[in-house]
Order: structure tokens, then C-alpha cells, then sequence
């Protein structure tokens, strides 16, 4: 079939247009960037067939085609990794914002999943070392594919561990966190879509909030003297964590996302500015 019969027939399914071109791009074996000038090409009936027969069982693009664009660059994605979305580009916005200028920065990203905000900062910022923490082993491993494919894999060490049972041995400059933050009374809500992800990568005990609560309890062993956290949160979230940052002793904002909703939450120990 031709790409533009692709095109027609993925309409019922309404993924946003640069979904349609990745997968275009996929199937073709061309760049994206080509993918909008294809639509006269033939694409093969059975790879097509294929690809809509996924796009029937809600198969996320991602994972059809094991790659996610994450704040300029290409990750590779599978089923162990959750899909890096884009409002979390917005912490990655945060912390560049602050450190852009800061040497020899010593940073952990927990729950690091593919690695997206952890090897994207590694890139943007002057980190002399990273470490990378996830509990799955399958995911840490794509993470560590990732930093091979960006050619950086120097000065980064890949933790496989609990966090809610770890101790750091090391203190960090900045820890940077997107926990699973869905309550587990709200799994059955979620798009199909959606639950194609690990269930461990989404759902947190505690109404969601566990992941906070225990880093934040953890920060004197996590963080330098002057170290910060940056958690990314769920929209209904702020409040719980901000009080729970403030029972802990520790300093708390709030930034908000593109949409208006809460999105990132920065602690440090003292009313210092960053
Ligand atoms: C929401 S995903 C975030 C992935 C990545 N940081 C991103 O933003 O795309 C959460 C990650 O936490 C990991 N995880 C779940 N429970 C964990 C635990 N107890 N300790 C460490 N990592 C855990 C999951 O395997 C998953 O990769």
C-alpha cells in the first residue's frame, strides 16, 4: 500500500501526526525528516498490515517501532522501559536552567527507566559522573544501549536496585527522579495504551506517593550539603509532596508544565536560591 493509504487507514486511531511520520519512517527505513515528502511510496502490504494489526491492539508507536524522541534525541525504547514523555522534559529544562554553568557535576537519576533524563543532562550539562538506578535489570540494560548509541558510557555506573531498600554509599550534586506515581486505584482507569507499559514503571504504593516519601526521608544520605532534588509529579500531587518535603525539614516549589499543571518538584535543605 501506499504511504498515503497508511495515512488513511491509521486515521481511527488518532495518534498525533508525528507518530504517523515515525512510523512511516520506520517502515521505510528513512529518516523522519523525510518521512513527510514519502507519501507516493509503496510500503510493503505485509510490513503495513503488521504495523496497523499492533495499532489495533493499542500497541504504543514506541514500542512498534523501539524509539522515543526525548528532548532532541533518539532513545531506544522496549517493553521494559516506560516511553519517556514529553512533559518531563520539563524537569530536564529545570535543572539545565540551574546548573548550565556548574562544573563537575556529581548526579543520580533514580528510576532512570531508559536512561532519559539522566543521559540527556550527561549531554547538555558538565557531569563528571552519573549514576543510573532502576530495580529492572531488562530496563537498566536499554539505558546502558542508550548511553553506547550517544557514545558516553565513560563515567557512568548503571545501579540495579530498590530504591525503597538502598543506601547510597555516594552523595550527589543534584538527584533527579520520575517515579511511578500512579495510585493503584487508578490503574483500571488508565488508556490500553498505557497499561502496555510495565506496571511497575507506573503504579506507587501509598496513593502514588511512596517514591517521594522515601528519597525525601533519604535526602541527607542522597545529597551533597548543597545538593537538590528535582522529582517529576503527577498533576494532583504537589500539595502531598510539598508537606511532606516541609515534615522532613527540607525547602520545596512547585514549576509547573506546559498545561498549567504541576509537574516538577524542587527540594533542597535550606531556603538558599538556586
Ligand atoms: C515512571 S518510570 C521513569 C523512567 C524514566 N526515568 C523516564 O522518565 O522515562 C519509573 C521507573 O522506575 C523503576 N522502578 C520501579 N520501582 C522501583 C524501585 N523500587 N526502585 C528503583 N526503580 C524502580 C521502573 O522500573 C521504571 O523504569
Amino acid at each position: 500500500m501506499t504511504v498515503n493509504q497508511f495515512i488513511k487507514r491509521a486515521e481511527k486511531y488518532n495518534l498525533p501526526i508525528s507518530q504517523v511520520y515515525d512510523l512511516i519512517a520506520f517502515m521505510l527505513n528513512i529518516d523522519y525528516s523525510e518521512a513527510k515528502y514519502a507519501c507516493d511510496k509503496e510500503i510493503d502490504n505485509e510490513v503495513a498490515d503488521n504495523v496497523l494489526c499492533q495499532l489495533e491492539n493499542k500497541e504504543p508507536c514506541a514500542y512498534i517501532t523501539g524509539r522515543r524522541e526525548f528532548y532532541g534525541r533518539e532513545f531506544t525504547v522496549n517493553h521494559n522501559t516506560l516511553i519517556p514523555r514529553v512533559e518531563t522534559e520539563i524537569l530536564v529544562e529545570e535543572v539545565i536552567k540551574r546548573y548550565r554553568n556548574t562544573e563537575n557535576i556529581e548526579l543520580i537519576d533514580i528510576c532512570s527507566g531508559s536512561g532519559a533524563i539522566g543521559l540527556t543532562l550527561m549531554q547538555e550539562l558538565n557531569i563528571s559522573f552519573l549514576t543510573l538506578l532502576d530495580i529492572d535489570k531488562k530496563a537498566l540494560e536499554v539505558s546502558k544501549q542508550n548511553a553506547e548509541k550517544f557514545n558516553i558510557i565513560k563515567n557512568i555506573e548503571f545501579v540495579c536496585s530498590d530504591i525503597l531498600n538502598y543506601t547510597s554509599e555516594k552523595k550527589y550534586d543534584i538527584v533527579v527522579c520520575n517515579p511511578p506515581y500512579i495510585a493503584e486505584n487508578e490503574y483500571a482507569g488508565l488508556q490500553e495504551e498505557v497499561k502496555k507499559e510495565p506496571y511497575h514503571a507506573l503504579v506507587a504504593e501509598d496513593n502514588g506517593l511512596i517514591f517521594y516519601k522515601k528519597i525525601l526521608s533519604n535526602f541527607e544520605i542522597l545529597c551533597k550539603s548543597n545538593g537538590v532534588i528535582f522529582f517529576e509529579i503527577g498533576a494532583y500531587q504537589a500539595c502531598s509532596v510539598l508537606d511532606y518535603a516541609a515534615a522532613c525539614s527540607l525547602y520545596a516549589e512547585c514549576v509547573k508544565d506546559y498545561s498549567g499543571n504541576d509537574r516538577v518538584i524542587i527540594v533542597k535543605n535550606s531556603k538558599r536560591g538556586i
